[in-house]
C-alpha cells in the first residue's frame, strides 16, 4: 500500500492538478520536488579566479577612470559585465570545434551551422557574421538612411547606434509597464502596438522595417509574448512592412512564453521558437548569447533581393558569405550550442537561478527590476541611490562600489549609456539600472551567494556613495570608453 506524505501546500501545487488533489499531500510514488536548484552539468575544466583586496581594487578603478570596461579582466573577481560570449562551452561544443572545416568557400561546417539555425528559424537565407552588431550594420546600411525611422520595443545600444549611424532615427516603443521598474507584467518587453500603429499611420513611408528585441535586454531582459508578436505581425501585414527579430535571447524568451502565456505550458520550447520565427521576415542575431558561443552571429531573412545586397556587404567587411568572419570551427560550436539551449532542464535551471539571485536581493530590501529578467538581474540604482541626481550617474556610482567592495563587475544601463542624444544634449535615461548579467553555465550557486552578500554590504552604505562626472567621452557609445571623475561630497 502507498503511504501519503503531508507537505506544505506549495509542494503540491501544479497546473496539471487543477482539482488540487495534491495540494496538501503528495503520493510517495510521485516525483519528489526539491527546492535546491542544481546546475544541470558538472565541471569538466576549470579556470582560476584571482582574488584581490578592496585597496587594490580602488587603485584599479581609479586607473580605469572609473569605467569598468577599462579594467583588466584579471582584476575582476566575479565578472557580471555581460552574458555575451562569456559562457562556458560544453564538452560537445569543444568536440564540434575539432570537426570544423576551414575551407574558404562552401565549408561543410557552414551547412551544419545553417541547418541548425534553420531547424529553429526556417528563414531562406542564413548569413553568418562575426557578431550581432555586424548583422545590424549590414542590414541598416541597406535599409536605413536619412529620413528613415526604425521602431523597436527597445533598441540595444549597438542597434540604436547602427540605425543612427546611417542617419536614420531609432524609436523605442515598449509598453508603459516596460519603463516602470516595479510594475508587474508577464511580458514587460511587449511592443506598444497602439504607438506602433500610430507611427505606421503617420510616417509609414519612412519605416523600412519593424524590429522586436527578444528578450528586451535594455528594458530588463523582459520577454515578449506570442500574442504581442502576432499583433505586431498583423500591423506589419496591414502596412506592408517587414518584421525583424533581434533574437539574441530567443530561448529564454520562449521559456517565459511556456511558463507564462496561457495555453503554452505543455509545448516544446523549440516549437515555440519556430512559431516566433514564423511571425517574422528575418532576424539579426548575436550568437554570443543563447547560441552558447564565445563569438558569432548571423543575419537571416526571406527576401532574395535584400539578402543579395546584404551578402555583398558581408563580402566587403566580414568575409565570404559561407563563413562571414568566423572560423569553420566557430560555426560548428554554434550549431551544437543551438541544440543545447533548447533543452528544458537547461532553461529551467537558467531562469530559476536568475530568479534565485533576484529573490535573495528583494528579500534583503534591495530594489531590483521586477519581474526578474532572463539573463540578468537589474538593480534599480535610481531608487537605491536616491540622493543622486540621474545626471551624476547613480548607476555608475553603484557599479563602481560593487567593484571596489567586492570585485564584482557589472554594467550601468542608464544615463551613462543612453543619456547623450545625437544632437549633443544630455537627458536622464528612462531608468538608471545596474545589470548583473549572468554568463551561461559559468558561475555556481556559491558564487551567486557571494554576490548577494556584496550587494547587501553596498546597499548598507548606498546613501553615502558619491556621484560622478564625465571628463572625456566619444561622440557615440560613450559608456565603453568615457573617463569619469568622482564628485567629492
Ligand atoms: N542586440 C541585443 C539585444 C544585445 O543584447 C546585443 C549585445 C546585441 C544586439 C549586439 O550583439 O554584442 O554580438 O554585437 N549585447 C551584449 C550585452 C553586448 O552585454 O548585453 P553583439
Amino acid at each position: 500500500m502507498r503511504r501519503r506524505l503531508h507537505l506544505p501546500r506549495r509542494f503540491g501545487t501544479k497546473s496539471s492538478d487543477p482539482g488540487g488533489r495534491h495540494a496538501a499531500s503528495i503520493d510517495v510514488m510521485d516525483e519528489p520536488r526539491y527546492n535546491t536548484i542544481i546546475e544541470p552539468f558538472r565541471i569538466h575544466s576549470v579556470e582560476p579566479l584571482r582574488m584581490s583586496t578592496a585597496a587594490e581594487r580602488r587603485g584599479y578603478a581609479e586607473a580605469a577612470a572609473y569605467n569598468l570596461f577599462q579594467l583588466r579582466a584579471e582584476h575582476v573577481l566575479i565578472d557580471l559585465l555581460t552574458d555575451s560570449g562569456t559562457g562556458a562551452m560544453s564538452r560537445d561544443q569543444w568536440a564540434a570545434i575539432q570537426h570544423g572545416d576551414e575551407s574558404y568557400a562552401g565549408s561543410p561546417s557552414y551547412f551544419i551551422f545553417r541547418d541548425a539555425v534553420r531547424d529553429l528559424f526556417p528563414f531562406e537565407h542564413v548569413i553568418p557574421v562575426h557578431q550581432g552588431r555586424a548583422a545590424e550594420r549590414i542590414l541598416f546600411s541597406v535599409l536605413g538612411g536619412p529620413g528613415k525611422v526604425v521602431p523597436n520595443n527597445t533598441h540595444f545600444d549597438t542597434t540604436r547606434a547602427n540605425v543612427e549611424a546611417t542617419g536614420a532615427e531609432a524609436v523605442d516603443m515598449v509598453i508603459a509597464e516596460g519603463h516602470d521598474p516595479v510594475a508587474w507584467h508577464p511580458f514587460k518587453g511587449n511592443m506598444d502596438v497602439l504607438a506602433l500603429e500610430e507611427l505606421l499611420r503617420s510616417r509609414g513611408a519612412d519605416v523600412p522595417c519593424v524590429f522586436v528585441t527578444i528578450t528586451n535586454n535594455s528594458g530588463g531582459g523582459q520577454p515578449v509574448s506570442l500574442a504581442n508578436l502576432r499583433e505586431v505581425r498583423a500591423l506589419c501585414d496591414r502596412f506592408g512592412k517587414m518584421l525583424f527579430l533581434d533574437a539574441c535571447r530567443f530561448a529564454e524568451n520562449a521559456w517565459f512564453i511556456r511558463e507564462r502565456e496561457p495555453g503554452q505550458g505543455s509545448r516544446d520550447v523549440a516549437d515555440i521558437i519556430r512559431e516566433m520565427a514564423s511571425l517574422a521576415d528575418g532576424m539579426t542575431m548575436s550568437a554570443k548569447k543563447d547560441p552558447m558561443g564565445n563569438i558569432g552571429g548571423w543575419l537571416a531573412l526571406n527576401d532574395d533581393d535584400l539578402a543579395q545586397r546584404c551578402r555583398n556587404l558581408v563580402i566587403l567587411t566580414e568575409g565570404f558569405p559561407t563563413y562571414g568572419g568566423l572560423a569553420g570551427r566557430d560555426l560548428e560550436a554554434l550549431a551544437q550550442g543551438l541544440r543545447e539551449v533548447v533543452d528544458h532542464d537547461y532553461l529551467r535551471y537558467r531562469i530559476t537561478s536568475i530568479a534565485y539571485l533576484g529573490s535573495a536581493l528583494t528579500k534583503r530590501g534591495i530594489p531590483v527590476l521586477q519581474p526578474f529578467g532572463g539573463h540578468a538581474i537589474y538593480l534599480d540604482a535610481r531608487a537605491l541611490l536616491s540622493h543622486l541626481d540621474p545626471l551624476v550617474y547613480p548607476g555608475q556610482a553603484l557599479a563602481v562600489a560593487l567593484y571596489e567592495l567586492g570585485g564584482i563587475r557589472s554594467c550601468e544601463i542608464g544615463t551613462v549609456m543612453f543619456g547623450r542624444r545625437p544632437d549633443g544634449t544630455e537627458h536622464p535615461a528612462a531608468m538608471d539600472l545596474v545589470r548583473l548579467a549572468i554568463p551561461r553555465r559559468t558561475y555556481t550557486q556559491s558564487h551567486i551567494d557571494y554576490v548577494i552578500e556584496v550587494c547587501e554590504r553596498v546597499a548598507d552604505i548606498a546613501s553615502e556613495l558619491p556621484g560622478y562626472r564625465i571628463v572625456d567621452e566619444p561622440p557615440a557609445l560613450r559608456h565603453f570608453t568615457a573617463r569619469f571623475e568622482r564628485i567629492q561630497p
